[in-house]
C-alpha cells in the first residue's frame, strides 16, 4: 500500500488514479474509454492492481478496492470538487465537533473541516484510510483525524458528550444498528444533531424483482428483505459470512423511516426530519433533546 499512496501522489498520480476509475467501471461492465499509454498500464501492474488474463487486464482484490476509491475521487474532480446532494446546511456543522460513521478515504470531512472546530471520521477498510492520507495530500489539505475500525467501537474512539454532529452516508444499513446507535446518542452533546442517509425498503424490493441480476445478487438481496422483518420486529439483526474483498460478514437491512424515527426517539433523539426521499435514499436528520 505504501508504493500504492507514493504513485497516486502529483505530478502523474492523477492519470494513474483515472486508469483505476476506468477500469473499475470495465470491471463492473460498464464500458469505459481506453486511452492510457503502456507506461500508465506497466505501473497498475507492477503494484499489483491488475492482472493480465488473456488479452485482457483484469483488477486484482487490491485492484478493486483502489479502483472504487479512484472512482468516488475522480468522479468528484470531475463534478467541480462539489459534494453530492442531499448535504447538509452549514449551520449543522460550522464552530462544532463532527464525527463520520463510515466515511471511506475522508472526502465529507475534508468539507466539513473547512469550517467545523474539529472532525473525526471512522473507517472499516484500512486501504481506504491509507489512500485518503495520499488523497488529502493530493488536494494540498490537512488529512483528517480517520480511525481504522468498526462503527460499532466508536465509543473506544470517541469521548461522551463529546460531539455536535454525527453524519453518516450510505453505511447505517450495513452495520450493528441495535449496538450502535446507543453509542451515537452517547456521544452526542445534548442539542447535538445527527444526519443519516440510508438505502430503504423499496430499493432492496425492487432489485429483487426487477433488473439483470446474478442469482447470488437475488438470494442477497432476499435475504436483506428477510432480515428486515426481524429487525423492524425484535431490533436484531441475523448475519451471514461472506467470502468476498471487502466485509466479511452481510447484515444488511433497510427499516422504514417510521421504525429509524422510533428507535432515536428511545434514545433522547428527537425532532426526526426527513431532509429528502428520493425513493432509493432517505436523509434524515434529528435531535439529542435529552
Ligand atoms: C457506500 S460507502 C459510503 C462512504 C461515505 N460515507 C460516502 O458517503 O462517501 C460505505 C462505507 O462504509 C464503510 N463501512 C461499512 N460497514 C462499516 C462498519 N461496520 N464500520 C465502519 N465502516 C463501515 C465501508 O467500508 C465504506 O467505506
Amino acid at each position: 500500500m505504501t508504493q500504492i499512496r507514493e504513485a497516486i501522489l502529483p505530478p502523474t498520480g492523477e492519470v494513474l488514479l483515472r486508469y483505476m476509475r476506468d477500469a473499475f467501471y470495465d470491471h463492473q461492465g460498464v464500458h469505459s474509454s481506453n486511452t492510457y499509454s503502456d507506461e500508465t498500464v506497466r505501473k497498475a501492474l507492477d503494484l499489483g492492481l491488475i492482472v493480465t488474463r488473456g488479452k485482457r487486464h483484469t483488477l486484482t482484490s487490491q485492484g478493486y478496492i483502489v479502483g472504487n476509491v479512484a472512482k468516488e475521487y475522480c468522479n468528484w474532480v470531475d463534478h467541480g470538487r462539489l459534494m453530492p446532494t442531499p448535504k447538509p446546511p452549514n449551520s449543522m456543522f460550522d464552530g462544532l465537533d463532527v464525527l463520520d460513521l463510515g466515511c471511506s478515504f475522508g472526502r465529507w470531512l475534508w468539507e466539513f473541516q473547512r469550517t467545523a472546530k474539529s472532525v473525526v471520521g471512522l473507517e472499516l477498510q484500512l486501504e481506504y484510510v491509507e489512500l485518503g492520507y495520499a488523497l488529502a495530500r493530493c488536494e494540498g489539505i490537512e488529512p483528517p483525524l480517520i480511525h481504522q475500525t468498526h462503527v460499532e467501537d466508536l465509543d473506544r474512539y470517541v469521548e461522551p458528550e463529546s460531539i455536535d454532529f454525527v453524519f453518516s452516508r450510505l453505511v447505517f444499513n450495513h452495520v450493528n444498528i441495535r449496538v450502535t446507535l446507543p453509542k451515537v446518542a452517547k456521544v452526542l452533546r445534548k442539542g447535538g444533531r445527527i444526519w443519516f442517509q440510508v438505502e430503504t425498503f423499496r430499493d432492496a424490493f425492487h432489485r429483487i424483482f426487477e433488473g439483470e441480476m446474478r442469482v447470488r445478487s437475488r438470494l442477497r438481496a432476499a435475504f436483506a428483505v428477510c432480515n428486515t422483518f426481524v429487525c423492524t420486529l425484535t431490533g436484531r439483526q441475523m448475519t451471514l459470512p461472506v467470502k468476498g474483498r471487502m466485509h466479511a460478514s452481510h447484515r444488511v437491512v433497510y427499516p422504514k423511516l417510521e421504525w429509524w424515527k422510533r428507535s432515536l426517539e428511545r434514545l433522547g433523539i428527537e425532532e426526526f426530519k426527513i431532509e429528502h426521499h428520493d425513493g432509493g435514499n432517505a436523509t434524515f436528520s434529528a435531535r439529542k433533546v435529552r
